[in-house]
């Protein structure tokens, strides 16, 4: 990949001015969303971006609005340099970096909310609705921002990227939503701009996540499970070994994230559990057609 030159910039009516310009000699837009801390696993969307598309827009915005704990947002790592030069090697052509008023002027008012089980279950079960308010009102600004043809997001945050499809569609933005597979360490473990907070010995006890979703994934493919709690207690084991008690441990519709009432089809394995102080998500797919069966993102 050959490094691009980045332009940085940090309003809006000067990046709209650049896009359109870009358009206007022809170009296709592709978008990736970050709230900065980038790590292989955004580079990777980058990357994809710049494969697919001639302008690669990232946005690096904390979004105050998807924290429910002020701690949490205070401690997020926040390198605004570094992260410019990632997205730049990983082929960004453009970072966008608005302050908060840049996206909340003082006067703000609106929101968007996507409702029921999509939102509900799972990390709006345990954070509320709000976090995914937050989430959805900042990238509907953000993509109307940028007006992309397609807009990346990642496998780890199935919930919310099935939130994000929700909204585009039934607000009838014209972005292409497009989920890429999680990237993951050679151990398993999902990368996250959180894991930066664990300490070594926090490392190796995170480890039980990914390998729980892979003992749930293992006992719904040979069978040793013959329902959604079987296996999810198959998974909640393995975490109890680690010492870990799971926020939740899910087996759901990977559509609808209702939770699945029998083994049969496309299942998403999704878990949340805090280690050493940090808070991490993560999932698997499955296929309960046993001899199909694979972990696929
Ligand atoms: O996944 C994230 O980093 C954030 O939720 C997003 C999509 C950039 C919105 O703030």
């Amino acid at each position: 990949m050959t490094e691009r030159i980045v332009q940085t910039i940090r309003t809006v009516p000067l990046i709209r001015d650049e896009i359109a310009a870009r358009r206007a000699a022809g170009a296709t837009v592709g978008f990736v969303p970050t709230m900065g801390a980038l790590h292989a696993g955004h580079t990777a969307l980058v990357e994809r971006a710049a494969r697919e598309h001639d302008v690669v827009v990232v946005s690096i915005f904390v979004n105050p609005a998807q924290f429910n704990r002020a701690e949490d947002l205070e401690q997020y790592p926040r390198d605004e340099a570094a992260d410019v030069k990632a997205a730049g090697a990983a082929g960004a052509t453009i970072c966008f970096t608005p302050s908060v008023t840049e996206i909340y002027p003082a006067d703000f008012a609106s929101s968007v909310q996507v409702r029921g089980p999509l939102t509900e279950t799972l990390e709006g079960q345990d954070r509320g609705v709000g976090h995914f308010d937050g989430m959805a009102t900042v990238v509907t600004i953000l993509l109307n921002i940028v007006g992309a043809d397609v807009a990346y997001f990642g496998a780890k945050d199935a919930q919310q990227a099935l939130v994000v499809q929700r909204f585009v569609r039934d607000l009838r933005i014209p972005t292409e939503i497009v989920t890429s597979a999680t990237v993951r360490d050679q151990d398993g473990l999902a990368l996250s701009s959180r894991n930066a907070r664990l300490t070594a010995d926090g490392r190796e006890q995170a480890l039980a996540i990914s390998a729980a979703l892979q003992a749930a994934a293992n006992a719904i493919s040979n069978g040793s499970a013959d329902s959604p709690e079987a296996a999810s207690a198959a998974g909640i084991d393995r975490l109890r070994v680690a010492g870990i008690t799971a926020d939740y441990f899910m087996i759901a519709d990977p559509l609808t994230l209702e939770p699945a009432s029998q083994l049969s089809g496309t299942l998403l394995i999704a878990c949340a559990a805090t280690v050493d102080g940090v808070r991490l998500i993560d999932n698997l797919t499955v296929s309960a057609n046993r001899e199909a069966a694979t972990a696929n993102c």
